[in-house]
């Protein structure tokens, strides 16, 4: 096959609807956004970048780095800031994976994970799940001598699952260190479990471990495409080599600086889902629906008839995600949205049950 042949085989990635032929008010529960919106202090610092537009970025993000390393405790030099995880993603397999190599992630793993291995010519190799849980055994058994990586998101999207602190040891400890395991912890953030790690520790320990986070979830920044990879040091060199110099905008380095120091909002979207995650869950299942446990800002809702579901939150105006895509045709995933956002869900898929 040709190179574009190759390329043609990937099925884009669709991101969520964010807008509805005839609704003038949607309420959009298809990304796992932050359903409090962003930070004031982010939106100050986004505004005051305005009149610098004609200059180019800081090109290492050198001030975001330092404000990361001093939140989260991490040596700033072993970060490396890019244009939203997506990015770190792709050069991640552009850095360490090429044609006929492999690529190993859970069954139903976060999509970009398999569209950035097509991209690069390897192949990806899906490990199936236990309860929609990824699996240390299947997970290292999928490896062979072509894996190069193996992707964990954690806790996943769109399961809303997560793997404990030790089965991500024994998973580590059970790769040949010639394959890079990639932390994908973007959802970090929303975890209150005492047996969770995102895995910075492991990071430290070992010279074969990456964590990837995002300003997209509990940072509410989205919009400006802002993503950070804590890697050893040789990996940190790797990528910044190969990313592009100017990679993170000016206003999304500004506005995540400005977000790591408003404690406020941070607590706040913390303490919002807390409350309505579970109330959400509790909701559904009282409703007779099978809810997938998670830990993150989503649930994964099983249903009898998932398009006929959607059709019914559609003509409410909600938008949900379908996940035929991810092999869940029976499922829709829902972003825990604000009160008012949560039971129009409620009530809606109520009065669709009933009828
Ligand atoms: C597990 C996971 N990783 C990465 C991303 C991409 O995040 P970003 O907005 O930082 O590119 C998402 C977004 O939904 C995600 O769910």
């Amino acid at each position: 096959m040709t190179k574009t042949a190759t390329l043609l085989d990937i099925a884009a990635y669709v991101g969520g609807e964010s807008k509805l032929e005839g609704v003038s008010r949607v309420i959009k529960l298809a990304s796992n956004e932050n359903a409090l919106g962003p930070s004031p202090k982010a939106m100050a610092a986004y505004r005051a970048v305005a009149d610098e537009l004609h200059r180019y970025p800081e090109g290492g993000s050198n001030d975001l780095r330092a404000a990361l390393g001093k939140r989260y405790g991490l040596d700033p030099a072993r970060i490396v800031c890019g244009a939203g995880s997506d990015e770190l993603i792709g050069l991640l397999v552009r850095g360490y994976v090429g044609e006929g190599d492999d690529v190993v992630y859970s069954r139903h793993g976060f999509l970009m994970y398999p569209i950035a291995a097509k991209s690069v010519g390897a192949t990806p190799i899906a490990a199936p799940e236990k309860d929609l849980t990824a699996d240390v055994d299947a997970l290292l058994k999928a490896v062979t001598p072509r894996t190069r990586m193996v992707f964990l998101a954690n806790p996943n999207n769109p399961t809303g699952t997560y793997m404990k602190t030790d089965d991500l040891k024994r998973l580590h400890a059970g790769l040949p260190s010639s394959v890079l395991l990639v932390i994908d912890a973007a959802y970090a953030e929303f975890v209150v479990r005492n047996d969770y790690t995102a895995g910075a520790e492991l990071v430290e320990q070992h010279d074969n471990v990456v964590m990837m986070r995002t300003f997209s979830k509990i940072y509410a920044l989205a919009a400006l495409r802002l993503g950070w990879a804590y890697c050893p040091p040789a990996v940190a060199d790797v990528l910044n080599r190969i990313r592009g110099p100017f990679n993170v905008g000016a206003a999304a380095q500004a506005a995540g600086v400005a977000a790591l120091h408003d404690q406020a909002s941070f607590d706040a979207a913390r303490t919002h889902n807390d409350i309505w995650q579970p109330w959400l869950a509790e909701q559904l299942r009282k409703l007779g629906l099978t809810v997938t446990p998670s830990v993150a800002n989503f649930l994964l809702v099983h249903f009898p008839d998932a398009e006929a579901a959607n059709a019914a939150l559609v003509k409410k105006g909600i938008i949900t995600r379908k996940m035929a895509a991810y092999g869940l045709p029976q499922c829709l995933r829902i972003t825990v949205g604000t009160e008012e956002e949560c039971r129009a869900v409620v009530d809606v898929l109520a009065g669709f049950l009933k009828a």
